[in-house]
């Protein structure tokens, strides 16, 4: 049954397609002209301008959804402009909006680190940590800013307890019933949001994220964060990183049947992209066999900075 490329496209069990993939994108605040981040060759900081050309070549390959991450001119202690309606992320999602109306979804990532000064998920204390619960109402606040701009859901992705019910009660009662929560659910204490970090401009000034991010050694732990979200009020949740996480997409998906989504986060392509650029890898086949696994493992839909080179290839 392998013997042919028809025989094998018969017996194909998992298939990508552009529409399950999720292009993560960047813009930053008074820039000119687009930046490129020299840690994921191929991915820039935008300008809102360089922003709809560049989610406008993506939407054209048949990717449509994007979610964007937004760095601001000016930080603060509480970060503060993640909830400006005139914010740069609100305009980024404002744009997409007016660029694409439903024909895509426009996703607003919902946390702190990009906003805050000291680089954390959250509000501090006196102690210099993470304050939960003070957090979550300042998630309340962008929640609602994101969907007034026009995000079709909203990402939470700081792994603060109570998050997803917060949010959603704060949508409901803003009148944002129709506005869908993608949980970042089993978000893990991961050494592979590195470059991410560049592009977000988002690093912990001291300290680091293992006070509120998830242990890799725990998979138990993992089921609960996932499970507590959906009673929370979830649409979609979400394991991340991806690849070294495969089996807790693939039992979360088992014991739950939710739509979930994965991860395939900054330094899974990083290492992709400079073994490519090497010269020891096939970059193609690389990003085709790893996103087919990722769908194998049960995620519906994938995150993923490759998205717009896959599609190409999918096409090709
Ligand atoms: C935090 C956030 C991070 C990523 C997405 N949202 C970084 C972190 O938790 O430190 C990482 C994504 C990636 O590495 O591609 N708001």
């Amino acid at each position: 049954m392998r013997r042919t490329p028809a025989l094998r496209s018969l017996i194909r069990e998992t298939d990508v397609r552009p529409g399950d993939l999720i292009a993560p994108l960047f813009v930053k605040e008074e820039l000119t002209e687009p930046a490129p981040i020299t840690s994921m060759p191929g991915q820039s900081q935008h300008t809102i301008e360089s922003l709809r050309k560049e989610a406008v070549e993506i939407a054209e390959r048949g990717v449509r959804a994007f979610i964007l991450f937004a760095v601001p001119a000016r930080k603060d202690r509480e970060g503060s402009e993640a909830w400006n309606p005139e914010g740069i992320g609100q305009h980024a999602i404002a744009a997409l909006r007016s660029e694409f109306g439903d024909e895509a979804v426009v996703i607003g990532d919902l946390c702190l680190d990009e906003y805050t000064d000291h680089g954390h998920c959250g509000v501090l204390n006196d102690l210099d940590e993470v304050d939960n619960d003070a957090t979550v109402e300042l998630y309340q606040r962008i929640a609602l800013a994101q969907a007034d701009a026009g995000a079709h859901l909203v990402g939470p992705s700081g792994m603060m307890d109570g998050q997803v019910a917060a949010i959603r009660t704060a949508l409901d009662a803003g009148g944002r019933q129709d506005v869908g929560i993608l949980a970042y659910a089993a978000k893990f204490a991961s050494a592979l949001y590195g470059p991410f970090r560049e592009a977000a401009e988002g690093a912990p000034r001291f300290g680091d994220r293992t006070g509120y991010q998830q242990d890799p050694a725990n998979l138990d732990e993992a089921l609960r964060e996932i499970r507590t979200d959906i009673d929370e009020g979830a649409d979609i949740v979400m394991v991340k990183p991806a690849l070294p996480y495969l089996d807790v997409i693939r039992r979360a998906k088992d014991e739950t049947r939710f739509p979930m989504a994965a991860y395939h986060v900054s330094g899974e392509y990083a290492m992709v992209k400079a073994a490519a650029q090497n010269g020891w890898l096939d970059e193609r086949r690389v990003v085709l066999e790893l996103l087919t696994s990722i769908r194998r493992a049960g995620a519906a839909m994938i995150l993923t900075y490759h998205a717009k080179d896959a599609a190409d290839w999918l096409h090709g």
